[in-house]
């Protein structure tokens, strides 16, 4: 099976392993009408089946069927003669019945070994079981079956699926008794099929969802594997056979087989002189001469010795009184053994599935199929109990199909069917995601649009905020600074020592208590002065006044420097008497307030400039800064690189425990942070979960100052924090706006504003990916239509799975095990399916992202009047940088829409507070110069 899985080609696997495209199993909810035609799975005969499904609400309709027998001369005839008879048998069946001319869709169940390349492509690659029809084997059934209905021309008739007999009883098998993800069937010939993981079948170029795999293995031992189970009763039906050489293991167990191996020992027998007095008969000799319904009727104990013996005679034999013992021996010995084989068989399947799915214990359903099992006594059970044995780690459940797989094969119709349907709905539901080059391109166009009306001071969502920064570091900067960052996912306090050698950070993170975030102004600015007291006593510099630098990542009007008047908070800020006022003034009051230190504010900082400059000081092409944050929820196992990467203070955020300090400082080690950690986790006493949250998207760069028109000055340049989050409140982005954005948007604390923000950034993708779910709930696409609490509770599904989820290492199982965490349990379809809406969501967010990036750059180039553009953009930011594939997504937009633009994109380390510092100490070298 795992030679053929991987698609080793020589030595040819002895197994198939045949991919059905069947990906998953049934609802319960499939409806309509199906015409069923079933050829190759009952020896030979053919049979039709109207088969009404009527989902889950519905009565059950009994299937109406028809067999017919097929002529000895058609199976072994010429191939169009056989698809021409089953034609026949079609018209001849519907005419029966009450169904005028309108489109029927048919399900055919042809079991015998083929290449399936789509749910209705299958390439025949060998007959089996007694059929040899010229000209079809390496043809495409189907399109044999399609043109002779055509010939026929009564009807038309819709062939949508081809399946295997196997696949139709696993189908078919009743919902509700958990997912039956095996068929097994054992009539004329016998087979298996199972559900496997998609990205173990190499043939399949598809690394997600399940597939059923038609095993095949019917030809196992064709190689010589058996050879020494094999007997000399083996070896002499072989020969006999139509198909010498071929299906080894399928003649020691299919029913068209059983009754010839009794045959063989009982002639054997006879030869020797142990049964019949010596004597045989022509019908002992004859092949064919024992039918399977004779070695089940003489080998059921109920039957007895008369009956034995009736059937005996009726084989022309003069069976004596102790014939009949022996002969119930004979039986019992054939079929106990093609029991024991078919439940090693079955056993390898079994373990196989419960080692790709690694579970402890397999619980399933086997759903099982054939005369077989029908007719005979005791081979079920002679299976369940060698499958117990061989596979003792399976807790398997055996339910017999329903009318021979008709039903299943329906369900696989319907599935096709209404697997086309939800692609269709989910196709529609992400189309107003997925941005075109020119919807992309108006982006651009309008950001630019407004970005030079904000310049001008006319009506503009863009703000385009002059920052009094001039210029970008030069290396020459030197000193000993404090920073304090405010509005990013963490508040921290650092001591920035640039020196010669580089630039050194000693930080430490401190909480903002909601209460305080949301309290008064007062109270906000007491406790930033009280934590900077703090950390001043910590780090020994208490009484000296370095020059500070105060990163504050919301929208500023300034006035110069040290002056910035808060034009009104955003992310989750919202503390009183504080929009209006000079936010450098708060702080110097509340230093005032609290006599004991001097503290010399020198300048007010956005995070997008200290981003940038803090990448302008090593690359002096860096002349843009950006942020995409995301908001973080660590657990404690396996997120120590996120932990590593976002440097941060959690605070215990639940149910009133104490508020919780911590300090982290990037570059620890693995086993310092989880040390950490686990102290947390104590204090926390929950299994470690940690919250904090960051969700804003802005950017700034250089610009001319003669483009600036609130400050006076025709020379030179000036940054300008651009505030693009809000781009859009002017309803320029309505079109682009989705039902969900809208409800997103809705359910925020600040309705209207940011709406850019709330396409790009932190907790809002995980709400516009939410309501995006609940709408395909609501059409049936996913959870089979069911709406869960857990999905209608806000915020539950956090952007930082969008992450995960999408992570290419991740395989599907993982996906859904993510999934399964937030308490949504789903099938494989749905995981694909909300893996889809993960994509689509972070794409248009990286992609509008990027439109912004080239509107940027492009006027970067546009203003200095240059042919080519060569310039670094600084990035920080969470989802940028955890992302794994916003980064490239924004690159290639940018790269798409500024093809004159060389951008590089460089990832700020510590970006705000650094940046903070060295804008102060450009500013003190400035001053400095000015004195002299
Ligand atoms: C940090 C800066 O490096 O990055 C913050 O110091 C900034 O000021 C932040 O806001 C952005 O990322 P996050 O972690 O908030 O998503
Ligand atoms: C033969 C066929 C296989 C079928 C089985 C049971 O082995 O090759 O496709 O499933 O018989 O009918
Ligand atoms: C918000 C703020 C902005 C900040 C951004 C990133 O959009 O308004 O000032 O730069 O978040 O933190």
């Amino acid at each position: 099976m795992e030679q053929a899985l991987k698609g080793q080609a020589s030595p040819a696997p002895a197994v198939r392993m045949l991919p059905t495209y069947v990906g998953s199993t049934p609802h319960g909810t499939e409806q309509g009408d199906f015409v069923v035609l079933e050829l190759g799975a009952t020896g030979a005969s053919l049979r039709v089946l109207w088969v009404t499904l009527m989902g889950i609400e519905g009565h059950k309709v009994e299937p109406r069927s028809q067999e017919f027998v097929i002529p000895q001369e058609v199976m072994l005839g010429p191939g169009q003669q056989l698809f021409d008879f089953a034609a026949r048998c079609l018209s001849e069946f519907l005419d029966a019945l009450p169904v005028g001319n309108q489109g029927l869709q048919l399900g055919f169940s042809f079991s015998f070994p083929c290449h399936q390349t789509g749910l209705d492509k299958s390439t025949l690659i060998s007959w089996t079981k007694g059929f040899r029809c010229s000209g079809v084997e390496g043809q495409d059934v189907v399109q044999l079956l399609r043109d002779a209905i055509q010939r026929q021309g009564t009807y038309s008739i819709d062939v949508v699926a081809v399946v295997n007999d196997t696949v139709g009883t696993m189908m078919g098998c009743e919902p509700g008794v958990g997912p039956c993800e095996v068929g097994l069937v054992v009539d004329t010939g016998t087979n298996a099929c199972y559900m496997e993981e998609a990205r173990h079948v190499a043939v399949l170029d598809e690394d997600r969802g399940r597939v059923c795999i038609s095993v095949e293995w019917g030809s196992f031992s064709d190689d010589g594997a058996l050879g020494p189970v094999l007997t000399i009763f083996d070896r002499t039906l072989d020969h006999e056979s139509l198909n010498l050489g071929a299906q080894r293991f399928e003649k020691m167990i299919g029913g068209l087989y059983l009754g010839e191996l009794v045959r063989l020992v009982l002639a054997h027998l006879a030869r020797c002189g142990v049964l019949f007095g010596g004597y045989t008969s022509p019908a002992l000799l004859r092949q064919g001469g024992i039918l399977l319904e004779h070695v089940a009727e003489m080998e059921d104990p109920s039957a007895g010795a008369a009956r034995v013996h009736a059937i005996l005679q009726d084989l022309g034999l003069n069976p004596r009184a102790s014939d009949a013992e022996f002969v119930q021996h004979v039986c019992a010995a054939v079929c106990t053994r093609a029991a024991q084989l078919c439940a090693a068989a079955l056993a390898a399947v079994l373990s196989r599935l419960q080692h790709s799915r690694e579970q402890q214990t397999l619980q399933i359903a086997v759903a099982t199929g054939g005369r077989v099992f029908e007719r005979h006594p005791r081979f079920l059970s002679i299976l369940q109990e060698t499958v117990m044995l061989l596979a003792p780690e399976c807790d398997v459940s055996f339910i017999p199909s329903v009318d021979g797989g008709g039903q299943g094969v329906a369900m696989v119709t319907a599935v096709a069917a209404r697997l086309a349907a939800h692609r269709c709905l989910l196709e529609e539901t992400l189309a107003p995601f997925r941005l075109t080059r020119e919807q992309l391109a108006a982006v651009q166009a309008q950001m630019r649009e407004a970005m030079a009306k904000g310049l001008q001071g006319e009506a503009s969502s863009l703000r385009m905020l002059p920052t009094y920064i001039r210029d970008t570091p030069d290396g020459s900067e030197r000193g000993d600074f404090l920073a304090l960052d405010l509005g990013g996912t963490n508040f921290r306090v650092l001591l920035v020592r640039v020196a010669t050698g580089g630039v050194q950070i000693t930080s430490q993170i401190y909480s903002i208590p909601e209460c305080v975030a949301q309290g008064s102004g007062q109270q906000l600015f007491d406790h930033i002065v009280d934590c900077i007291v703090d950390f001043q006593e910590k780090q020994g510099l208490s009484g000296q006044s370095l020059p500070l630098g105060f990163t504050f990542s919301f929208p500023c009007m300034q006035l110069g420097l040290d002056q910035g008047i808060l034009l009104n908070w955003t992310k989750g800020f919202n503390a009183s008497d504080c929009e209006g006022q000079d936010v450098v003034c708060l702080l110097r009051e509340a230093i005032g307030r609290r006599q004991a230190v001097e503290l010399n504010v020198v300048a007010i900082v956005n995070d997008t400039v200290g981003t940038m400059m803090s990448c302008g000081y090593e690359d002096p092409h860096c002349e843009v800064g950006l942020i995409v944050e995301l908001e973080v929820c660590g657990s404690l196992e396996g997120d120590w690189e996120l932990l590593e990467h976002s440097v941060w203070h959690r605070e215990m955020l639940e149910r009133g425990r104490p508020r919780l300090l911590c300090e982290l400082t990037t570059g620890w080690s693995n086993s310092r942070v989880q040390q950490t950690c686990l102290e947390l986790a104590v204090c926390w006493g929950e299994e470690g979960k940690a919250f904090t949250q960051g969700t804003g998207t802005n950017a700034c760069y250089m610009e001319e100052l003669r483009n600036v028109a609130s400050v006076a000055g025709d020379s030179g340049h000036m940054c300008i924090n651009m505030e693009w989050g809000a781009f859009g409140d002017d309803g320029s982005l309505s079109m682009l706006s989705t039902c969900f954005d809208a409800s997103v948007d809705q359910a925020s604390i600040n309705p209207g504003k940011q709406r850019f923000e709330k396409m790009i950034s932190g907790m809002y993708l995980g709400e516009i990916v939410r309501h995006t779910l609940l709408h395909l709930t609501s059409l049936g696409v996913l959870f089979r239509g069911q709406q869960t609490q857990r999905l209608q509770t806000r915020d539950i599904f956090k952007t930082k799975f969008l992450s995960e989820i999408e992570s290419d290492s991740l395989a599907l199982r993982q996906v859904r095990a993510i999934l399964e965490d937030l308490g949504l349990s789903l099938t494989s379809d749905d995981a694909l399916m909300v893996l889809e809406v993960c994509q689509a969501v972070s794409q248009r967010a990286a992609q509008l992202c990027g439109a912004g990036v080239a509107a940027v750059v492009e006027k970067i180039r546009e203003n200095r009047g240059l042919e080519e553009l060569t310039v670094s953009v600084g990035v920080d930011g969470t989802l940028y940088k955890l992302h794994p594939h916003f980064s490239s997504l924004v690159a290639a937009t940018v790269r798409e829409l500024a093809p004159r633009c060389v951008v590089t994109f460089l990832q700020s380390e510590d970006g705000s507070g650094k940046g903070a510092a060295l804008v102060t100490a450009v500013a003190c070298r400035l001053a400095q110069m000015t004195c002299v």
